[in-house]
């Protein structure tokens, strides 16, 4: 969703603000823009689509000289809530003196009372966005303190935000506030950089300060001064960022997601490092911080996440009933906070997340924390605000996921899903037998991931038919059936064919009704004890000239009605979840490819979502 960068030190903020905003690309928006100071005047340029028309229009509209000279800078990429994506809805906003300029990601809740209190006063919206009413408000309290202006006027604001702002009068200082949306300062040698998003200033530092909510920042090239709302001064620590500079590039693939696909049997490895215990068949989670007495007392599991996050969580689902023989349930974190959830201190609330910012997911953690809950983060993000707000939890350790289709974010969470069900079933019923076989399975992840990998040619050949079809079905059962969701759900996002994932057996009680001769359906017959019923449903599309592809366990028996077979090793079917969702990952993405879709930016989808 919307991106903010801003920097302010030794080198031109110009060509660091375009570099942020490539960053910050991957997250999705529709226009752009940037301010920067130069002496005593603000200098904005915004355009509508990519960031390079943006720097086309610097490029075109800014002297040479300007660009390169050192100043100030804050700018932003705009994922368009309040009005259509156009320039005069793109951000920076100005105050009404046109000295004042604010980048803004969240949504301000009482913008309308706001703006017609400001039209009562004489203001004339140049935009018709909820930020704008912010620009404004800062603008009537300035009196020479800009940060004074700027917490004055978050006291009247309700909502989420993470701002920036700058003034023309006071040069060499950004004003950064956050509540509800991330923000990050980097901590460099005489500068500092400003961003919603630490890969956007990861190649000029790794030091980093995370706001929390409620803090306002005076940011100068080598200060960073923070107070609340009350003007009281603020400590936090600066914290050094884990991933390197390069986990933010292509590094020769032509996509982010070819490349996070091809990295899962790392980011697997990553995730279960240090974490499983082959000698006593079972998992070391410190992070869940959970023990052997309260492992005992735990009533019931309760996951909540978003997208291909819920998908995680369903197959969590399935192993915590299986291994730990305790009541798991998954929730869309939308809907939490809204059905009165039934949850008490003998519950453990899981919220997944692979950004630590969905803003659903977030709500639900916090009414989950309200309603007495054990409460723990399963995110990847570090730092994130899941993170820090659920206070214990476990990491995924995948590295940044930049494509807006979440893939290794998918496996990891997984995988440390398998763990905590493994640890959690050991610690009550799961007998040491069955804990070493499972941790030995766990432990092969990386190798089966391989394994699917090196089918990459086969899945793009199979690829081709079904890229000419504007319909699909994903098919499977038990453990399978959220991995046929996350296959379609992968498939519709990034090649735009309209994909539905069912369990196997639901298809004949109405959607049949959609199968036509040579539509695809891709089913899940792994391994295990329900694949003859499972073959049995892939008849029945088989019967009425559906187009069956296969994802199959080596050496297993075949469907003979496949038109196409994908393979994957031979192992649990807990873990098989994890090779099968890389197989439909590598189909979609060769579907999308064969499409000419834009398959890391997909049309009207953003990485992190921060509303609601
Ligand atoms: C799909 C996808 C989304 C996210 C969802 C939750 O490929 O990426 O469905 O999974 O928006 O995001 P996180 O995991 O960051 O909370």
């Amino acid at each position: 969703m919307c991106g903010i960068v801003g920097y302010v030190g030794r080198h031109a903020a110009t060509p660091v603000l375009l570099g942020g905003l490539r960053r910050l690309e991957y997250r999705g928006y529709d226009s752009a823009g940037l301010s920067v100071q130069d002496g005593k005047e603000l200098l904005t340029l915004r355009a509508v689509g990519k960031v390079s028309r943006l720097a086309d229009k610097v490029r075109a509209e800014w002297p040479e000289e300007l660009q390169t000279r050192r100043v100030v800078g804050i700018a932003h990429t705009r994922w368009a809530t309040h009005g259509a994506p156009t320039e005069a809805n793109a951000h920076p906003h100005a105050d009404a003196s046109g000295r004042i300029r604010l980048v803004h990601n969240g949504i301000i809740e009482n913008y309308r009372a706001i703006r017609a209190k400001l039209e009562a006063k004489g203001h004339v919206f140049a935009s018709e966005t909820d930020t704008e009413a912010v620009a404004r408000l800062v603008g009537e309290y300035y009196k020479g303190d800009l940060r004074k202006a700027v917490i004055a006027a978050l006291r009247q604001v309700e909502g989420a935000y993470g701002i920036a702002v700058i003034s023309a009068d006071e040069p060499g200082r950004i004003i950064v506030a956050r509540k509800g949306s991330p923000l990050v300062i980097g901590v460099g040698e005489g500068e500092c950089l400003i961003a919603s998003d630490p890969s956007a200033l990861i190649s000029h530092t790794r030091r980093v300060i995370y706001l929390d909510d409620g803090d306002v920042a005076l940011v100068t090239a080598d200060s960073v001064d923070i107070t609340d709302l009350n003007h009281a001064p603020m400590d936090r620590d600066v914290a050094e960022l884990e991933f390197e500079p390069g986990a933010v590039e292509k590094g020769g693939y032509d996509h982010f997601m070819l490349k996070e696909i091809h990295e899962q049997p790392e980011s697997v490895r990553n995730a279960l490092r240090g974490r499983l215990d082959l000698l006593n068949g079972t998992a070391v989670l410190s992070g869940m911080g959970t023990g052997a007495r309260e492992l005992l007392d735990l009533q019931r599991i309760v996951m909540v996440g978003c997208g291909t996050s819920l998908h995680a969580g369903m197959v969590g689902d399935f192993a915590f009933e299986e291994l730990a023989a305790l009541p798991a349930e998954v929730q869309p974190a939308a809907e939490f906070r809204y059905r009165n959830p039934l949850v008490d201190g003998r519950d453990l609330v899981v919220a997944i997340s692979q950004s630590g910012e969905t803003a659903d997911t977030l709500a639900a953690v916090r009414e989950a924390k309200d309603k007495g809950a054990m409460i723990m983060g399963l995110v990847n993000v570090v730092g994130s605000t899941i993170a820090r707000e659920t206070g214990r939890g476990v990491y995924l350790h995948a590295g940044p996921e930049i494509s807006v289709a979440s893939t290794k974010a998918f496996t990891g969470q997984v995988a440390v899903l398998l763990l905590m069900a493994l640890k959690l079933g050991r610690g009550r019923r799961l007998s040491r037998e069955r804990g070493l076989a499972l941790a030995a399975e766990i432990a092969r992840l990386p190798e089966l991931i391989e394994a699917v990998l090196r089918q990459d040619a086969a899945i793009a050949k199979v690829a081709e038919s079904m890229a000419k079809h504007e319909h699909a079905f994903f098919l499977g059962r038990g453990p399978m059936h959220p991995v046929a969701l996350e296959g379609a759900l992968k498939l519709k996002e990034i090649s735009y064919i309209h994909a539905e994932g069912y369990h196997a057996a639901e298809l004949k009680h109405g959607p049949i009704a959609l199968l036509t001769p040579g539509m695809p359906v891709v089913v899940l017959a792994n391994r295990s004890p329900v694949v003859d019923k499972t073959l049995g449903n892939a008849e029945e599309c088989k019967a009425r000239g559906a187009r069956i592809i296969a994802i199959v366990t080596e050496g297993g028996p075949v469907a003979a009605i496949a038109d196409d077979v994908i393979q994957i090793p031979d192992c649990d079917p807990l873990v098989a979840t994890i090779p099968a969702a890389v197989a439909l990952q590598l189909l979609a993405y060769h579907v999308a490819r064969l499409r000419g879709c834009p398959i890391d930016q997909p049309r009207n989808l953003a990485k992190s979502v921060t509303v609601e």
